[in-house]
């Protein structure tokens, strides 16, 4: 089931079966992509060393980044990071959802080093997503799961997105259809001192603030979330943010009808009656189809930085930085 000689993804259906499947393969150490309400997760039992080194071998990724642990609910993030006031907040407040929180380890907790990547602290979430509960509930650990792409790019949305990029390198994909938020969840370090905000994602810093103050921004050398650096959401097209137009050749990426559509050109609205939710929720599914069409290059709409605009502007951001190659 988990050698590394060639092999399909199973596809597993979002039901029981598929469930206590996933949750088996899971157990005995195997790599499952699933669901969550805002990427596929590309999962292994947090707790195993080896397997979450086979999370970063399917990836490709360069280097170890730490990772983050799923888990069913705040009973069980509770065996694995101390909460600091501000994290019981917010814990209260957005789990299940798209909030990670960054805390100091537990004494006795059960998340690998590794899925750690050596580090003090240890990165959590409760996903809200029925069938990825159902699946944590049954594998009854914590479940290790950075995007289920290959390292460098898009994250995926769809399990057709996983099987491109790891169909050969992964042992099944539990399909519960696309992801509801369609960007990676929010990153919140409560360590030492204010909380800090390291990704910017599904919840918006206006409603973290609103409960715990203003966040503060990661110090160079300090507090950071390693993968978060370069571009790391990278389409093979070129992105020109911003643009207020199309030029020969470009593919749009467009919000709200700004790019009246030229006969050859395409162009993908993110949302046509301007609505940020939306568009996030489109924002990889419209990258990977514009890439599909083999423009050089994709005009990219402005998008207003209110809201998930703030995490939808970072994560184009990245994916029009120069390729580092990682
Ligand atoms: O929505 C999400 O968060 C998705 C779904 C699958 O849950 N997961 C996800 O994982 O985006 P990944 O590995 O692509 O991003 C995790 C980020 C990385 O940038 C990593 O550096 C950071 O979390 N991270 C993990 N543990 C950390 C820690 N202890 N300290 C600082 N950053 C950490
Ligand atoms: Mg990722």
């Amino acid at each position: 089931m988990t050698q590394q000689t060639s092999r399909t993804a199973r596809i597993l259906g979002p039901d029981d079966t598929g469930v206590a499947e996933a949750a088996r393969i899971l157990r005995e150490g195997g790599l499952v992509a699933f669901a969550t309400e805002t990427v596929y997760g590309l999962g292994a039992d947090a707790t195993s060393p080896e397997a979450v080194a086979k999370i970063y071998a399917a990836k490709g990724r360069p280097a170890f980044n730490p990772l983050i642990a799923h888990v069913t609910g705040l009973e069980a993030a509770r065996r694995e990071g101390r909460f600091s006031e501000a994290a019981e907040r917010l814990a209260k407040a957005f789990w299940p959802g798209p909030l990670t929180l960054v805390l100091p380890v537990a004494e006795g907790a059960s998340v690998c080093e590794l899925a750690r990547a050596g580090l003090a602290s240890v990165a959590l979430r409760v996903p809200n997503h029925p069938v990825a509960q159902a699946m944590l509930a049954r594998v009854g650990r914590p479940v290790a799961a950075p995007s289920a792409n290959r390292s460098g790019r898009v994250s995926p949305v769809t399990a057709a997105h996983v099987l491109e990029d790891l169909a050969d390198r992964i042992d099944a994909v539990l399909d519960a259809g696309p992801t509801s938020v369609g960007l990676e969840s929010t990153i919140v370090a409560c360590l030492d001192g204010p909380p800090v905000l390291l990704r910017p994602g599904g919840v918006p810093r206006a409603d973290i603030e609103a409960l715990v103050g203003p966040l503060a921004t990661p110090v160079a050398g300090k507090v950071e979330a390693p993968g978060m650096l370069a571009s790391h959401y990278a389409p093979r097209a070129r992105l020109r943010l911003d643009a207020l137009d199309l030029r020969p050749g470009e593919a749009g990426l467009d919000f709200a009808g700004r790019f009246s559509a030229g006969s050859s050109t395409a162009v993908l609205d993110l949302s046509p009656r301007g609505d940020l939710v939306e568009a996030a929720a489109r924002l990889y599914f419209c990258l990977r189809e514009l890439d599909a069409t083999g423009a050089a290059a994709i005009a990219v709409a402005p998008i207003p930085a209110d809201n998930i605009g703030e995490a939808i502007r970072d994560r184009l951001a990245r994916a029009a930085a120069p390729r580092d190659g990682g």
